[in-house]
């Protein structure tokens, strides 16, 4: 017989009795954003410019989250999605050279208040539809009264022009949630991609040649 998925009302009421589970989150995500508020800081000084063009920070709602208990099938216990869901935490950083993105994953790595758990380079390996961006699994470490914590989030790096298109292409297919985008919008997405892509790759190497000078 098939197992029937837990249901959506179900999973919920269960969440809206963990409080107490979100509060380190809340202070992870406090964490990371002064974190990378300094690293930019630091940058500014000594390079004179910003090496984060933007940023930002969010909490995944608990409708996407509830959502993605009941796809995945994650038992309802704090210690299976505080291990298998580790997406609750989200940042996003915008660099405007793709150097810069690689940078701040280096920068990471040397963290000791930062562990990295899993790195998903789509700009080596861009997605089917064209998407490119630098995912990070990490966690990060909070001061409690009495312990320290490890607390999961999501770091995706990558550039304006990446994030342009990203951040288009979910506006053009929000429209066809659940249904496939036609596909010759499909094959002008990748097309794109690859425009954006040039431009990245011109950009860097005249930020080289300009540095040579
Ligand atoms: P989830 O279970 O959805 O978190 O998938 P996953 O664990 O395989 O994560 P993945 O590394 O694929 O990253 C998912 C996130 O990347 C999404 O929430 C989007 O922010 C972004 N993303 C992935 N693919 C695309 C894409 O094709 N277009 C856009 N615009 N964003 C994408
Ligand atoms: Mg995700």
């Amino acid at each position: 017989m098939l197992k029937e998925k837990i249901k959506i009302e179900v999973i919920q009421k269960v969440l809206d009795n963990w409080r107490g589970f979100f509060l380190p989150y809340q202070m992870a995500l406090h964490e990371l954003e002064s974190d990378f508020k300094i690293i930019d800081l630091e940058w500014k000084i000594q390079h004179g410019y910003s090496v984060i063009e933007h940023m930002k920070i969010r909490f995944k709602t608990l409708r996407s989250l509830v959502e993605k208990i009941q796809r995945k099938e994650i038992p309802l216990t704090q210690e299976a999605v505080r291990n298998e869901i580790r997406d609750i935490l989200g940042v996003r950083i915008v660099t405007s050279f793709i150097d810069d993105v690689y940078m701040l994953k280096e920068h990471i790595e040397q963290r000791e208040d930062i562990r990295m758990i899993r790195i998903k380079d789509y700009i080596q390996d861009p997605k089917m539809s064209g998407y490119k961006s630098l995912h990070l699994i990490v966690e990060t470490q909070v001061f409690l009264s009495n312990e320290i914590i490890w607390v999961p989030a999501e770091i995706q790096i990558r550039t304006s022009a990446m994030d342009f298109w990203a951040s288009t292409e979910h506006k053009l297919n929000y429209k066809y949630q659940g249904e496939t985008v036609p596909e010759d919008a499909q094959k002008q997405l990748i097309e794109l991609a690859k425009a954006s892509s040039l431009m990245d790759k011109e950009m860097s190497n005249l930020r080289t040649k300009l540095l040579a000078n």
